[in-house]
């Protein structure tokens, strides 16, 4: 009798936790794949040739959670670690960080400064289908290590998160772009839309399924953009840049609608960056903040100079005291902003028709 009871109990324990009878935990936790620019870079950036515009390894980045400079470019935690936290995952590792291969939960792609055009900010990042070639290197190892079937699995039932697009528009306007010269916003649009478009299809074919996207800043607004013409210092850049990520984001939300529809199984979440980001910087006191346009580091009107840790050559840079007010740290938001987004992305449905929250693309 005890033998028996002791049975059924053990039966009862496997049917209440199914996971107990697999020797691995994906059932748990699902892979989350990170690509994307600066608003995603975990510290790629802190292990390529590039230039310290690019880079965020230097103090006072990271101070507010980290206590030391990670790479981040945000005084603290950025979105996709949020998104790790509530999905029970560790910190996402940065792909370029030296002796970390271990993909079990994903891995960071992102490299700050990266667009979705090998033209934008060349040679200085890895863009978007340079990270989609390192994808391929880690399916190759993860079918090395965990078999076919494994690897297949962890690979169909991660996360991708993606922030692609901010740089196609701000590298013109920064650096020399013939390519952006030589078309009109019309096609440039098409274009940089038309490369995401084929990598998100070669990620389908590696076998991703369910895809995360943060749509393009409100660029024209950022402290940087907003010192760029002097004749109208601090209000935003707004016919060119403006139009720019706006016609952007609308081509982006019918192409994942359209990819929705011809290819099987394909899921998406579609944050609303821009108004998230823009509601905060036009109201900041509605969401806990006392500055919304000005940066916290930085110099010059609006420290919209990005020099910030005294980069870019110029040392005197100012901070402000308490970074908790502020939407800006420098030209990328806080933490405390990333925080409120994340959230909002995670549980909320998104304004952008994603048509899932995170919480539900992650338990799809
Ligand atoms: C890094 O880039 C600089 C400037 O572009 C170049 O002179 C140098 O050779 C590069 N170093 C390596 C290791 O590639
Ligand atoms: C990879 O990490 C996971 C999770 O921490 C662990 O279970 C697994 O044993 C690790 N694999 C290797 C090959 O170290
Ligand atoms: C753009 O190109 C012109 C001509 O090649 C050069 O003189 C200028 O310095 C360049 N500007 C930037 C920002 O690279
Ligand atoms: C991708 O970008 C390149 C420029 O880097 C452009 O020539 C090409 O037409 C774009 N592809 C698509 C499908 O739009
Ligand atoms: C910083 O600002 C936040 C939000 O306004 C406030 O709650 C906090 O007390 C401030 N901290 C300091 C040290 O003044």
């Amino acid at each position: 009798m005890a033998a028996l009871l002791h049975i059924l109990v053990l039966f009862a324990g496997l049917l209440l936790n199914p996971s107990s009878c697999h020797d691995h935990n994906s059932h748990q936790h699902k892979a989350l794949f990170i690509f994307g620019d600066s608003l995603f870079d975990a510290g790629n950036n802190n292990y390529i040739n590039t230039s310290d515009r690019f880079q965020y390894n230097f103090r006072p980045y990271g101070e507010t959670f980290f206590g030391y400079p990670t790479g981040r470019p945000s005084d603290g935690r950025l979105i996709p670690d949020f998104i790790a936290e509530y999905a029970k995952l560790p910190f996402i590792p940065p792909y370029l960080q030296p002796g970390f291969n271990n993909y079990t939960y994903g891995v960071n792609f992102a490299s700050a400064g990266a667009g979705a055009l090998p033209e934008s900010f060349q040679g200085f990042v890895r863009d978007f289908k340079t990270q989609l070639s390192y994808l391929k290197n880690v399916k190759k190892q993860l079918r090395q290590k965990l078999g076919d079937g494994e690897a297949h699995e962890l690979i169909s039932r991660a996360v991708y998160l993606i922030s692609i697009g901010t740089n196609d528009y701000y590298s013109p306007f920064t650096a020399n772009s013939s390519l952006f010269q030589s078309h009109s916003h019309e096609e440039y649009v098409g274009m940089v839309v038309g490369n995401i478009t084929n990598v998100i299809k070669e990620m389908y074919e590696i076998g991703g399924r369910k895809f995360a996207f943060a749509n393009v800043m409100p660029l024209g607004c950022l402290p940087g953009f907003r010192i760029l013409d002097p004749e109208s210092i601090g209000s935003c850049q707004k016919a060119e840049v403006t139009g720019l990520a706006n016609l952007h984001n609308k081509k982006v939300a019918t192409v994942l609608l359209k990819l929705k529809s011809q290819l099987q199984g394909f899921e998406y979440s579609n944050a609303d960056f821009n108004t998230y980001l823009t509601n905060r910087m036009n109201h900041p006191s509605k969401y806990g903040f006392k500055e919304g346009k000005i940066a916290c580091c930085g110099s010059g009107p609006y420290r919209g100079i990005q020099n910030c840790a005294g980069r870019g050559g110029v040392k005197e840079y100012e901070l402000c005291a308490n970074v908790t007010e502020y939407v800006f740290f420098d030209n990328h938001p806080t933490e405390r902003v990333y925080q409120q987004v994340s959230k909002l992305w995670w549980s909320k449905t998104p304004t952008v028709k994603g048509p899932h929250n995170l919480k539900a693309l992650f338990e799809a």
